[in-house]
């Protein structure tokens, strides 16, 4: 079968190239690909900045945002024959640390998790592939190619799941009005699911042209571009930074209403240093009781969360977020950026 792989750590290695069938290691269920969608953690693997081939190999298969069809499933997986369903990225640490034990590996404590296209473990961008039932998720499959985006979407789903128990600290906290800053496709499903939660939803991006404001628009959200700071008024009760960007991280850390949460979810390369109050920011945050928490990775309940909310999501308005699907043929042109770009999708099987 054909799979796409890199050689973490040198850059430019990847390449598509005939690979054994999976292992049974990998699970019981055995899964034909459809899709795989590509984010800027793919690129920075690609570019060898991130990522680690599973031990004793030097390749790693990429792909971690998957949708794929079931081929075989045994008696009492839970699946069946031809249900769309996505894998799970991340698995727990062997210790393992008490989150891990748990089933909350995206709270793993020790680091010593690993994660499928990324960490030690290959990812789902080969033909076929393999993965136990219980790292399995299944998809509506009314969505169709949009299942591809259970993945962005389940750390969307932990990002508020975790607002929600922040906020929860308080019984009279009502949260009313959300900032998300970026509109890719993490923020446009973490705006996404603030209007399905009945919020008032704004979007700051850095530009105001191309698809991403009537994308934001067509939810009955805010769209703001140009200087984030022209937006020190806004004063949200939740805010979800979604560009890793650090002027844009040293400003939503110090503008946020009373009492206000502020996730950060994007993960930056870090290196450079602009001035900062840290006095000022303490004060700030101390007088006005504002909690700033960090959020990566999805365990299982917050994948079902995802599937559920794009289930009920505006089919039509998902799939516009697929701004372009490449054929596994052309399979370059899925990691290149371009201009216009929400969520690039590398086609396995024609959907
Ligand atoms: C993935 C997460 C993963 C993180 C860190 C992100 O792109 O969506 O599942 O935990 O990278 O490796």
């Amino acid at each position: 079968m054909r799979a796409i792989s890199v050689e973490p750590g040198k850059a430019n290695s990847v390449s598509l190239d005939e690979w054994p069938e999976p292992g049974a290691r990998d699970g019981t269920l055995l899964v034909q690909t459809l899709a795989i969608g590509v984010c800027g953690t793919d690129r920075e693997i690609i570019a060898a900045k991130y990522g680690t081939a599973p031990p004793g190999e030097q390749r790693l298969i990429l792909g971690h945002e998957s949708l794929g069809r079931v081929l075989e499933a045994p008696e009492g997986s839970g699946f069946r024959v031809g249900d769309l369903v996505a894998g799970i990225v991340r698995r727990p640490d062997p210790v393992p640390c008490r989150a891990c034990a748990g089933g909350q590996w995206d709270m793993c404590r020790n680091g010593l998790y690993t994660e499928r296209g990324i960490k030690e473990r290959h990812g789902y961008g080969s033909e076929r592939f393999r993965v136990r039932s219980e790292f399995a998720v299944r998809v509506d499959p009314a969505l169709g190619l949009c299942g591809v985006l259970t993945e962005p979407a389940s750390v969307l789903a932990k990002a508020w799941a975790h607002i929600d128990h922040i906020g929860g600290r308080s019984p009279t906290w009502r949260p009313h009005r959300v900032l998300v800053t970026g509109a890719g496709p993490v923020g446009l499903l973490a705006a996404m699911m603030g209007r399905q939660r009945g919020l008032e939803v704004h979007v700051f991006d850095r530009n105001d042209t191309g698809p991403k404001p009537g994308l934001v628009a067509d939810i009955g959200a805010h769209h703001h571009a140009g200087d984030i700071r022209d937006l020190e008024d806004l004063a949200p009760d939740v805010t979800i930074e979604c560009t890793g960007a650090d002027p844009v991280i040293a400003e939503v850390v110090q503008r946020s209403g009373a009492d206000g949460i502020v996730c950060l979810t994007g993960i930056s390369s870090g290196g450079r240093t602009l001035p900062f109050d840290v006095g000022a920011f303490n004060r700030r945050t101390v007088l006005r009781n504002d909690v700033i928490f960090g959020s990566v990775n999805a365990n299982r309940a917050h994948y079902e969360a995802a599937a559920e909310a794009l289930a009920r999501a505006d089919k039509a308005w998902l799939s516009r977020l697929i701004s372009r699907r490449t054929p596994l043929e052309r399979w370059v042109e899925a990691y290149e950026g371009r201009e216009d770009d929400v969520k690039v999708v590398l086609a396995f099987e024609p959907l």
